[in-house]
Parts: C-alpha cells; structure tokens; sequence
C-alpha cells in the first residue's frame, strides 16, 4: 500500500501482469504493422512509462514522438477543447499509433484523434494501457488495451495522483 497525499492506494495490477500484457500487445503490433513504418505518438505526461516498455519490444521500424494534451475553456457552448502541444512532424499520409495511458471518459482522446484526423493520416490506431468501458462517454475505437478497468481511480506505472505516484512499477488503486 502507499499514501499519496492522505489517500490510501491497495495493490491492483501487478508489475509482472504489466509485462506480461505488454508482451502481447507488442506482438499483435508487429503482426499487423509489418513493412510499415509507424509513427508512435505518445501522449505525456501518464504514458511515458507505458510506452517505453511498449517500443522496446516493437520489432518493426517506426518513429516516435511525443505530445501533450492541454485543457482550454474556448466558447460557452463548445466547453473544453483540448489543445495539441508538441507536434511539430508532418503526420499526413503517416500510419499513426497514438500510445495513452488511461481512456476514462474518452473525452480527451477522441478530440485528440479527431485533430489528428484533420491532418489527414493514412490511418490512425490508438493503444491504451488502461479503459474504464463503464466511464466511457464517446463513440470509440480502442485499437490496443491493455486492461479493462473498473471505474475506480487508479496511479502508478505512469499514473499520478497530484503529481505524484507516477514511478511504481505496479499499478495501484484508491482504496
Ligand atoms: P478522459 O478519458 O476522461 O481522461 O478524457 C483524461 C485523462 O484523465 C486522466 N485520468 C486518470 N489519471 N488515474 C489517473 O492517474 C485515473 O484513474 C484516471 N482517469 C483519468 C488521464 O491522464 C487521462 O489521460
Ligand atoms: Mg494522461
């Protein structure tokens, strides 16, 4: 167990099930990216450690790079957009793989890959480490998951609370 700003969190995914589901996502991506040449665009901060131990086990040639997702209120009606910082390489006509860590709601996922779409990408496949199906509030196609989750809150292996708990090898959730 460990204490993150008063908030106990109780032992949920382990380390070597983590690696073990890695394993099998990274062979499935090598099947059906073979002779291509992705570009992995990994989501900062949560996916970081995710994708590190993903792309290693990638036999395929691929680039990598990465962005991050800002929150801004724009007009009253359209609510929070999210704003793309980061991406500087070309992505049209590219096959890309977005690596996220988490699809909750999917709120921040679907309106990133609908920008990325408008750039027109020769296809576009989103890999997540964790989907909680029960908070899910969009329409989407989650190409690679990595484990269905309850609706709880969860951190570690990436995943903070508050900034922090992100270096645990083991995933954790809130008790
Ligand atoms: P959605 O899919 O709701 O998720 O747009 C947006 C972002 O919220 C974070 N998130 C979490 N972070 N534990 C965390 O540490 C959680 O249980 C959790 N649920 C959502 C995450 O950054 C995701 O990208
Ligand atoms: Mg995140």
């Amino acid at each position: 167990m460990i204490t993150v700003n008063n908030k106990n969190f109780i032992p949920f995914i382990s380390a070597e099930a983590i690696q073990t589901r890695i394993d099998e996502l990274a062979g499935q991506i090598n099947q059906e990216y073979a002779g291509k040449q992705p570009l992995i665009v990994v989501v900062l901060n949560g996916a970081f450690i995710f994708a590190a131990d993903l792309v290693k086990r990638l036999t395929i040639s691929c680039e990598i790079t990465f962005i991050r997702v800002a929150s801004y209120s724009a007009t009253e009606s359209s609510g929070t957009l999210k704003q793309i910082l980061g991406l500087n390489d070309s992505i049209e006509g590219r096959d890309l793989i977005i690596i996220e860590d988490i699809v909750d709601t999917g709120l921040t996922i679907s309106d990133v890959c609908n920008q990325l779409n408008a750039q027109k990408p020769a296809s576009l496949a989103i890999a997540t480490l964790l989907f909680k199906p029960a908070a899910l509030k969009k329409q989407l196609d989650l190409n690679y998951v990595g484990f269905e989750i309850e609706n709880r809150f969860v951190l570690g292996y990436g995943l903070d609370y508050d900034g922090l708990g992100r270096n645990t090898p083991d995933i954790l959730v809130l008790e």
